[in-house]
Order: C-alpha cells, then sequence, then structure tokens
C-alpha cells in the first residue's frame, strides 16, 4: 500500500495554526513547533494551504510568485527546514498548487495586461467586449457577479473563475502548462510529498465562449453563481488531458501523490481518476460535507461511491476543510464523536482539518470582523468562510496559544473550555478518541485495507463491517439520541468491542445483543469462526428502538 492510501491527512490552514513572530497571523516556523503534536495525534501527511508570495486577496489563494514563500508565512529556508523536520517525524508534506488562476500582481498577468501583442498576452483569456460595450459573454464568478473585468488599458475582458484579483490562466496555451509543470517539479526536487490541486475542474473553458444555460432550480436568494448551469466553463472533458499532464510530472518522482480539489456529483467526480488512473490519484469526496446527517443518507452515499469508484480507483472521505462550516456545528458536538468514528474506520484515506479533532465550532464572526472576500462580495446569505478559519485553539492562555498578539481572526468564544491542553489530559475528550482511533487504524490491516461491505441502516443506526479473510470488523454506529438494541449472529459472536466512542466498553466481550445508548458508536471485532466469504453478517436492529 502507498502511504496515501494507508496514511491519515491533516489539513493545516497556516494562517490560522501558530503564529511564532507576533503578528497575528501563522507561519511555517509555528507548524514546526507544532510538529509534536501532529505525531502525539498519529496522522501522517500535511497538505498545509497555500504559503506562496501573494497579495492575500483570497488568503494565498491568489499567488503572485509560485516559486517563494510569502515573507508573512516565513522564507523558502524556512519551508525547507519544515520538509527536512516533517520527514525527520515520518511526517509526508503536501503542498497546494493552485493552476488555475494567479494573482492580478504576478508577473504574467502584468506582462499579460501590458499590451495586446504581448507575447504572454494569450497566458490569461481575454476578449473582446461585446458591440454594446458589455461583458463577451455570461459566464459568472463563483464569488459573484460577471466572470468578466474590463481592462480599460486595453479594451478587453479577461476571464476570473472567483475574484477579479485572481485571472484565470489559459490552460490551453501549451506554454502555459509547461510553466506550471516547471513549478511542480521546483517543489518535487526540495523533496515535498505531492500536491492539492486547487479548483482544478475549472481548469478549461469553452474555446467557443458560449453562454451558459439558465438554471431552472434557481431561486432567488440562493447563491448568485447558481443562477446558470456552469456547462461551458466547468468540468470540460478537455480538463482530463490537462490532470494527465500534471500526473506524469508527479510519476517523473518517487512516491508523490496528486490530489484533487473537484466539486462535483459523485458520478462525475470518479471521472477524475483519469481513463486510465492517468488522473489524479484520488478527487476529494466532499460528499460528508453536506449530506443529510442520517444512517440512512450516509449508508447509501457511501455505497453508491464504492460502487462508482473505478477498479483501482482508491476511495478518500472529508469531513471538513477552509471552505465548509465546521463539523461539530454542522452536527452538534455528541454526533461529532460518532463522525470521528465515520471517518477512521471508512474504506479510504481520511483527511482531517485542523482543529476537527477538538470539536472546534463555526465561530460567528461580527460584521466588523469579516475578511472572507466571498462573503464581503456576496454578502448575508452565509457563504462566510472566516467562521471555520479561527485560530487553532491550543491552550486557556489570553490568545489560545496561537499567538501573542490580537490574531487576524477571533479566537472562538469557547477556547477556554475547549482546548488542546484540557483535551490532552482528559481521556474522554473528543481529542483521545482521535487518538485511539488512529492507533486502532494503524494496527488493524482490516480498517486501512480491507474491503467494504454494508450491512444496514435501519433507523438511526449505520451498520458496516470492514474485512480481509483472517480480521472482521464491525462498526456500529447510532447516528440518532435514542437507544437502540442490536443483536448479533451466533456465528459472529463472542465479539469483543476494540472501541467504544464514550470509552467505556473497551474490550468488552458481546456475546449476544448490545444496547447500543444514543450518540454511541461500537467497533467490534468479530469471531472468527463466522464465515469469511459472507458478505452479510447477522446483525438484527429493533426497529422499535431506533426512534
Ligand atoms: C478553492 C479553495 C478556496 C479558494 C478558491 C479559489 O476552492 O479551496 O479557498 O477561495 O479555490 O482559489
Amino acid at each position: 500500500m502507498n502511504w496515501w492510501q494507508a496514511g491519515i491527512i491533516y489539513q493545516i490552514y497556516p494562517r490560522s495554526f501558530q503564529d511564532t513572530n507576533e503578528d497575528g497571523v501563522g507561519d511555517i516556523q509555528g507548524v514546526i513547533r507544532r510538529l509534536p503534536y501532529l505525531v502525539e495525534l498519529g496522522v501522517d501527511a500535511i497538505w498545509l494551504s497555500p504559503i506562496f508570495t501573494s497579495p492575500m486577496a483570497d488568503f494565498g489563494y491568489d499567488i503572485a510568485d509560485y516559486t517563494d514563500v510569502d515573507p508573512l508565512f516565513g522564507s523558502l529556508a524556512d519551508l525547507d527546514n519544515l520538509i527536512d523536520a516533517a520527514h525527520r517525524c515520518q511526517l509526508k508534506l503536501i503542498l497546494d498548487l493552485v493552476p488555475n488562476h494567479t494573482s492580478d500582481q504576478h508577473p504574467w498577468f502584468r506582462e499579460s495586461k501590458s499590451s495586446r501583442d504581448h507575447p504572454k498576452r494569450d497566458w490569461y483569456i481575454w476578449r473582446d467586449p461585446r458591440p454594446d460595450g458589455g461583458p463577451p459573454n455570461n459566464w459568472l464568478s463563483e464569488f459573484g457577479g460577471s466572470g468578466w473585468k474590463l481592462d480599460s488599458n486595453t479594451d478587453q475582458y479577461y476571464y476570473h473563475t472567483f475574484l477579479s484579483a485572481q485571472p484565470d490562466l489559459n490552460w490551453r496555451n501549451p506554454s502555459v502548462r509547461s510553466a506550471m509543470h516547471d513549478v511542480m517539479r521546483f517543489w518535487l526536487r526540495r523533496g515535498i510529498d505531492g500536491f492539492r490541486v486547487d479548483a482544478v475542474w475549472y481548469l478549461l473553458k469553452d474555446d467557443r465562449f458560449r453562454d451558459n444555460p439558465p438554471n431552472p432550480a434557481y431561486r432567488p436568494g440562493g447563491l448568485p453563481r447558481d443562477a446558470l448551469v456552469p456547462v461551458y466553463t466547468a468540468d470540460l472533458p478537455e480538463v482530463q488531458s490537462a490532470i494527465a499532464g500534471m500526473r506524469r510530472v508527479v510519476d517523473e518522482f518517487p512516491d508523490r501523490v496528486l490530489l484533487g480539489e473537484i466539486y462535483l456529483p459523485i458520478e462525475r467526480l470518479v471521472a477524475y481518476y483519469g481513463r486510465n488512473l492517468d488522473g489524479v490519484h484520488f478527487p476529494f469526496n466532499f460528499a460528508l460535507l453536506t449530506a443529510h446527517w442520517d444512517a440512512i443518507t450516509i449508508a447509501k452515499l457511501v455505497e453508491e461511491y464504492e460502487a462508482a469508484l473505478p477498479t483501482g480507483g482508491w476511495p478518500n472521505w472529508v469531513l471538513g476543510n477552509h471552505d465548509r462550516p465546521r463539523l461539530a456545528s454542522r452536527i452538534g458536538p455528541d454526533q461529532a464523536r460518532v463522525a470521528a468514528m465515520l471517518l477512521m474506520t471508512l474504506r479510504g484515506t481520511p483527511t482531517l482539518y485542523y482543529g476537527d479533532e477538538i470539536g472546534m465550532l463555526q465561530a460567528a464572526i461580527a460584521p466588523e470582523d469579516v475578511r472572507d472576500p466571498f462573503e464581503r462580495n456576496v454578502p448575508g446569505i452565509g457563504v462566510g468562510r472566516d467562521g471555520c478559519r479561527t485560530p487553532m485553539q491550543w491552550d486557556g492562555s489570553s490568545f489560545a496559544g496561537f499567538s501573542a498578539v490580537q490574531p487576524w481572526l477571533p479566537i472562538a468564544a469557547d477556547f477556554r473550555e475547549k482546548n488542546v491542553e484540557i483535551f490532552r489530559q482528559d481521556k474522554a475528550s473528543l481529542y483521545w478518541l482521535y487518538r485511539r482511533l488512529i492507533q486502532l487504524r494503524r494496527n488493524h490491516p482490516a480498517l486501512a485495507q480491507g474491503t467494504y461491505s454494508s450491512v444496514t441502516a435501519c433507523g438511526e443506526v449505520l451498520l458496516f463491517v470492514r474485512g480481509l479473510p483472517e480480521d472482521r470488523v464491525l462498526i456500529a454506529l447510532n447516528m440518532g439520541d435514542k437507544p437502540v438494541p442490536v443483536t448479533f449472529a451466533k456465528e459472529d459472536l463472542p465479539g469483543w468491542v476494540l472501541l467504544s466512542s464514550f470509552g467505556d466498553r473497551d474490550n468488552q466481550e458481546l456475546t449476544g445483543h448490545v444496547d447500543l445508548r444514543g450518540n454511541e458508536g461500537l467497533i467490534v471485532k468479530l469471531s472468527s469462526s463466522g464465515t469469511p466469504q459472507r458478505r452479510r453478517v447477522g446483525v438484527e436492529v429493533d426497529r422499535r428502538g431506533s426512534g
């Protein structure tokens, strides 16, 4: 198995992890300082959101120099030190690659903008105005408004999927492709272990610039970009060859990984593995970020995903990231424990977002504290991403151990009761549950490598088995708050509780049925006398008890 299959990825949003130079913004030295914490937690790889030179219009996702570090985060030497330090602790380091767009301050764009005849003009997407002077077509920006901005100097519009300060590169131009490949080689040679590729399903746009059709399902008051169906601006077939090109670059180096950020329905998502598995190693599976949190929905979703995967395509699961509301606020603190168990027992690589291991909540951000440009452009409908980007809560000191000064975003209100220092002393905490789960996943190959078989989902209980012929593990998750009795088949007994989410049943022997308490999760090793070939495990859930 490859490290990116067996391991657990931990996403760090560097602005908010650890500040060491007292400017209220996290930095690379801060990540180095906290490596022992990640080792203790037990994760295997860090994905670091962008640390490159940037005017920070979109907090680093607007890059002005792909091959240097922004002074706000440190220096190239700091990054080299991080690569070394991480590797010394057996941690892999994945960087963010943002190929769809640059900053408008990038020298490439400045040159491109300087005149219609500049050799780099065609590195970006320039079009003439309509006869009435308006934008060339109806394409919308993800962050609100038209996707086109007029450059009055050269009297043409350029296209931007996101902010107007993030002009899109023209991926139909081979020079752009090879420039980006060189960027990749620059970092791969420095020893990083791979890339998470940003917004990769947007990489190519229709070469005839046709209008996107209206979205019949759109309701006023929704996200402005949802007014149109992005058939000509996203998920174009040509994207696949661009990704295959990046994959070839990654494959020039041993043991590196290419992961894709792709928000698409499952049937389209899986296309990004590539026709011959020559696409990304895996496209992030964001299905759990928006799924209604009940056993039937989740069981269905897991089965659909498992069934849609191409042969040899490796699965993965994500519960949170820097763009979506915090898990513990979405499903509540009790279910956050169940979710931890789900994430660490499903088949495929788990990605953990910093702070979710202590149940950090979506922070309420006062209007005057809003920093996210998305929220500023499209205010008031809840798109703001600041609430999931607040500083890591390390301890109960004035700035939560994140910084000695006022941080760039407010610290969440609950930091004095909810922080790493307190949770480390409390074996019943969510943090300890994560540690135990990660350890268990490491020690039980059935969890990291075994097959997935769905057993049943009824009422609020989700049951599935992860199995290898010699090791079968049943996962029973109560996604409701009422107790539910679960009866095991005789041939699977006796079973042993490997881990219980409440921490009070570990090592218990199961000989008949078990009363699953509300919000409880159990991981049970089934008796080896059960028939390993059997797809189904004999479990009965008493529906009357399932609320
Ligand atoms: C991705 C990033 C998001 C960013 C956008 C534009 O979706 O995750 O944070 O704003 O791309 O780069």
